[in-house]
């Protein structure tokens, strides 16, 4: 969203949040956007309790959320929003996390099958293996919500939640030139950028997380004129998805291929200078390697992004570890999400704005793309602190 779109969402606020009342699901979610885009909580309040149909939402049906695993904290904040959200809906929930086992969240499904949901909203653990389950779920006429990661190689997928994941990347990618100088935090180049060169290494996210592929494009595509002309250099060489990827997202994964390559690479008295992480969780286990290996914060201490502004990355970029996060906010994503199933069981279509580029496998699945923000240290206080994400005080505690 650009500063002109703010501003205008800024105007609108107050008439939206009126708008809201005994409303549509489709004005709810925009007095959400809206509101959350210029800073202000009180949407929050305003939104629940309508999005349902009518006065006081649905019949109290079940909803069955699955997600992927509680090891990490975003889904927390996920599943915790998406739950408050349909419950103040009126909805009744069924909460799984299968800690990042197939099968389990497979059976999880099944059950919320055999229990009557409604509707599913899932965040799948690896897009491809809920095939089955889900002619299961079309079977007995349950529509599906793909949840921040698309569910693939399924029709039975009706609609799609998540952020621009390509341009998730290109803000991780431009966060590192932003950090190693090069460019401000819209990517435009920086007037005395420094010549480098620059020694950078690359993580991917995991490769059966169809969204992995997206942030490592939208990443490549913006750092590649950069290696092109030699300003940055991958001195591992490891350059392919394939040789970046870290399944499950797992941060000590992350932190034996960082040690690997610190060994293999830079024994010769060189220093990496950057490290592009997709996720925060992988963020903290490339700091303990380079910590491990004698690096430390302050001079020659590399530049690291990530993504989710997990607290404790949220403290390491406060303390200088970590340079970047992206910023998505589990709220707003809940709440196109929680429309979404609220809109199709009251016989509505549910709002979508990209109908293209999320082809699953077997189709295009309808999806709605939220926006997600750079975070540096300077603007923790304005994006995460003034929305109400987190605390001054949770930050510095
Ligand atoms: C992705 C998600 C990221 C991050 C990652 C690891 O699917 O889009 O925001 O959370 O999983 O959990």
């Amino acid at each position: 969203m650009d500063a002109a779109d703010s501003d205008s969402h800024q105007d609108n606020d107050v008439q939206l949040i009126d708008t809201v009342k005994g409303n549509t699901v489709k004005n709810t979610k925009k007095v959400l956007l809206a509101t959350l885009a210029a800073g202000s909580m009180l949407a929050l309040a305003a939104c629940s309790g309508n999005a349902g149909g009518g006065d006081g939402g649905s019949d109290g049906g079940l909803i069955g959320v699955a997600m992927p695993t509680k090891s990490s904290e975003r889904w927390i904040q996920d599943g915790d929003a998406v739950k408050e959200q349909l419950e103040e809906q009126g909805f009744k929930v069924d909460l799984q996390y299968a800690e990042d086992d197939i099968p389990t969240q497979v059976s999880q499904i099944e059950n919320m099958i055999t229990k009557g949901a409604e509707a599913l909203i899932i965040a799948s653990i690896d897009g491809t293996t809920l095939t089955q389950v889900l002619q299961d779920a079309a079977d007995a006429e349950i529509p599906v919500i793909a949840y921040d990661r698309l569910i693939r190689d399924s029709e039975n997928v009706d609609y799609y939640a998540s952020f621009d994941n390509y341009i998730v990347g290109v803000q991780q990618a431009t966060s590192l030139l932003n950090g190693l100088g090069l460019t401000d935090l819209e990517g435009e180049p920086a007037a005395d950028a420094p010549a480098g060169p620059f020694n950078v290494e690359l993580f991917a996210g995991s490769p059966d997380d169809n969204n992995a592929t997206f942030f490592w494009n939208g990443a490549i595509d913006t750092l590649q004129p950069y290696i092109d002309e030699g300003t940055l250099v991958v001195k591992s060489g490891q350059t392919d998805f394939e040789q970046a990827a870290i399944l499950r997202w797992d941060g000590e994964v992350a932190q034996e291929r960082m040690e690997n390559i610190l060994t293999s690479t830079y024994s010769d008295g060189s220093t990496v200078n950057a490290v592009l992480s997709p996720y925060d969780g992988l963020s903290r286990g490339i700091i303990s390697a380079l910590t491990d290996a004698g690096y430390s914060v302050g001079e020659g201490w590399p530049i690291i992004s990530g993504q989710d502004a997990e607290l404790d990355s949220v403290k390491a970029i406060n303390s200088g570890e970590q340079f970047a996060t992206i910023f998505k906010d589990t709220r707003e994503l809940a709440a196109v999400a929680v429309d979404m199933a609220a809109a199709i069981l009251n016989g509505e279509e549910p709002e979508v704005n990209n109908t293209e580029d999320y082809d699953n496998g077997v189709k295009t699945v309808p999806s709605y793309l939220l926006e997600s923000q750079i975070v540096v240290k300077d603007n923790i206080t304005e994006v995460l602190v003034e929305s109400g994400y987190w605390t001054e005080e949770e930050i510095n505690g």
